[in-house]
């Protein structure tokens, strides 16, 4: 296994630029969401901040002994109270459609860049730490957004605007509590910074626990057969372990934040209301003054609260950006070019020219492999195991790129050409089968999903599928099961003949096509492949004598290189590798 989490080695994006990214890119695409969520924030602030208003001039009028003006101020206050809830509600309503947007928009980028992304980087990063980004992540993702959102713009609003009636009210005061209050904020910062970090480690292991779990409950027939509940008991432990770790350094940072505010908070106001008495009884300001500011100190405290709490919250949010953002910068590597002109198949001719391949692990499979497949031709691959005969049909739909040489379709490089016309060109068979969780009728479908029922089912009674396909409780209809779970080996594998059947592609790739089928079926299936492979160029790796005994060339592979090729009984004659194979293999 790589390291699942390849981020984490690339330079940290600074908070700045991720944000403004995300402005860039994805919020300022919703241009309308964004300003009614902004007027919205703008009059549940305007309503916090009259508050500290509305009290100082009702306290310095009952001061006054203007008794008239108290039924006045209770119903004003009554009226700010409705005006911020009802703001309040549509405003957080408001936020959270524009947060559910911009992660949906998000969301479908993410994926339509990965169900593209290279075959080889899909591959190594792992299913499980590939889904939590979308599951996981975006949750994250999804409330820093809404808080951010919440409190940036009403929270912040809120202070600006307070902070404006309180210096109206008594500027010294006020002046006073703007120096004290930035040094509570302090410690907070770099408890964010410190969160930003063990967020994005959680995040990976978060990743590998999820991979390592599917491994254990998709492989639990292996788990059962082989006695392996401990040890895989034992690295789930060590997971869920490793977990508790990162969450509970999560919780910690967190909830010291609360009372540093509390705590600092509290010494800042002992100061402030000893600060107040003194200049009330030099007679410099009002009671009523001094009850507005008071006032408004109670109006800020949460929104500042909120926003001390708010960049723990961002950083851990923006760890999860910067991963996300990463998917999306990362381009793939095996493209065509845009205007790239679609592959023209004439009669199908295969050729391998110098070809030298290692996997991105850095496992050589293939070198200075040249091979030539003569249009309609029907060419067998044999060779000892790892000897790279799959490699070569990975190479061919390029699933992986070669690192040199030169492969041909009817003369064309294959590099030339547009990627969907290069894949439509083919259809391959291989041993592990791959069938979605849907009908028996959209699997084989797959192969064209533009053919109807007829051709779906005669391509199935090609594989000889359909009989088995109709004793099942709902005939096509019936579901495979998640991975095809509901079948057998072989009906799974017949399936996927059947699939390539329909394709009716003008190269065939099949690579122990016929594997898991029994003797009498395979029979059957071998002579469908065969009936199919008329007029069309087969590569074929097979482990039957008589299907690599038909073939019209054999290439006998070794190491990645070509240790023989020739006709079968030439290579029989040679007495060589092929002949050591087929006494082996074949018990000939
Ligand atoms: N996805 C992969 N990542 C890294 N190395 C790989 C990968 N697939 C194959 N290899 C390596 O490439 C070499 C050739 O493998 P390949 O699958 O082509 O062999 P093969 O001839 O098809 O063997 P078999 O008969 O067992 O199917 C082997 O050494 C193998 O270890
Ligand atoms: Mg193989």
């Amino acid at each position: 296994m790589s390291d699942p989490d390849d981020t984490a080695g690339a330079k940290p994006a600074s908070t700045a630029s991720l944000a403004k990214r995300l402005w860039r890119d994805w919020l300022s695409r919703r241009p309308g969401l964004v300003a009614l969520a902004l007027v919205l924030s703008a009059i549940t602030a305007g309503a916090a901040a009259s508050y500290a208003g509305v009290i100082a001039w009702t306290f310095d009028k009952l001061n006054a002994g203007a008794a008239d003006f108290f039924p006045l101020a209770p119903l004003a206050v009554i009226g700010l109270a409705t005006v911020r809830g009802v703001s309040l509600y549509l405003q957080t309503v408001q936020t959270n459609r524009l947060a559910l947007n911009v992660m949906q928009d998000l969301q479908n980028a993410m994926f339509g860049k990965l169900v593209r992304a290279d075959f080889a980087r899909l591959q190594a990063e792992g299913t499980g730490s590939l889904v939590s980004r979308f599951t996981n992540d975006i949750t994250l993702l999804r409330e820093t957004i809404v808080r951010l959102a919440n409190n940036l713009m009403r929270d912040v609003l809120t202070v600006i605007i307070t902070v404006g009636v309180m210096l109206s009210l008594d500027w010294m005061l006020t002046l006073l509590i703007l120096v004290v209050y930035p040094i509570a904020a302090w410690p907070v910062i770099r408890i964010g910074q410190r969160l930003r970090k063990t967020s994005s480690q959680a995040q990976s292991q978060m990743g590998e626990v999820t991979s390592q779990l599917e491994e254990s409950f998709s492989g639990a027939r292996m788990v059962k057969t082989y006695g392996l509940e401990g040890y895989e008991s034992e690295r789930a432990r060590k997971s869920f372990f490793d977990r508790l770790r990162f969450l509970l350094k999560i919780t910690e940072n967190k909830a010291r934040v609360d009372p540093i505010l509390e705590v600092v908070g509290g010494l800042a106001f002992a100061g402030l209301v000893a600060f107040a008495g003194w200049r009330m009884l030099e007679g410099e300001t009002s009671v009523g003054n001094i009850i507005g500011v008071l006032t408004g100190i109670g109006v800020i405290s949460p929104a500042i609260r909120a926003l001390g709490t708010l960049n723990a919250v961002v950083q851990e949010g923006f760890a999860v950006l910067e991963r996300i953002f990463t998917i999306l910068d990362t381009d793939e590597t095996v493209t065509a070019a845009l205007d790239a002109p679609a592959l023209s198949v004439d009669r199908g001719g295969v050729e391998l020219d110098s070809v030298n391949f290692a996997y991105p692990d850095g496992s050589v499979a293939l070198r200075d492999f040249s091979l030539k497949a003569a249009p309609g031709a029907t060419i067998a691959l044999v060779g000892p195991s790892g000897s790279g005969k799959s490699t070569i049909l990975n190479l061919l739909p390029r699933l992986y790129d070669a690192q040199s040489g030169t492969i041909r379709i009817d003369g064309t490089d294959t590099r030339s050409v547009s990627l969907t016309s290069l894949r439509q060109a083919m259809a391959l068979v291989s041993q592990d089968v791959t069938l979605f969780d849907d009908s028996v009728r959209a699997n084989i479908g797959f192969g064209d999903l533009e053919a109807d029922e007829a051709a779906i089912i005669a391509a199935a009674k090609a594989a000889d599928a359909h009989d088995f396909i109709m004793a099942l409780p709902d005939g096509y209809d019936s579901p495979v099961g998640p991975r095809g779970s509901n079948l057998s080996g072989g009906q799974r594998q017949r399936l996927s003949i059947a699939r390539a059947i329909l394709k009716d592609a003008p190269i065939l790739l099949l690579d122990e096509a016929t594997s898991a089928l029994d003797t009498e079926s395979e029979q059957r299936v071998q002579s469908a492949l065969e009936r199919l492979s008329q007029g069309r160029t087969s590569l074929v790796i097979a482990h039957r004598l008589s299907t690599v005994r038909d073939a019209d060339w054999i290439y006998v592979m070794d190491q990645g290189c070509v240790a023989e090729q020739g006709k079968h009984d030439d290579l029989v004659a040679r007495d060589g590798l092929y002949a050591r194979l087929c006494k082996m293999q074949f018990g000939d």
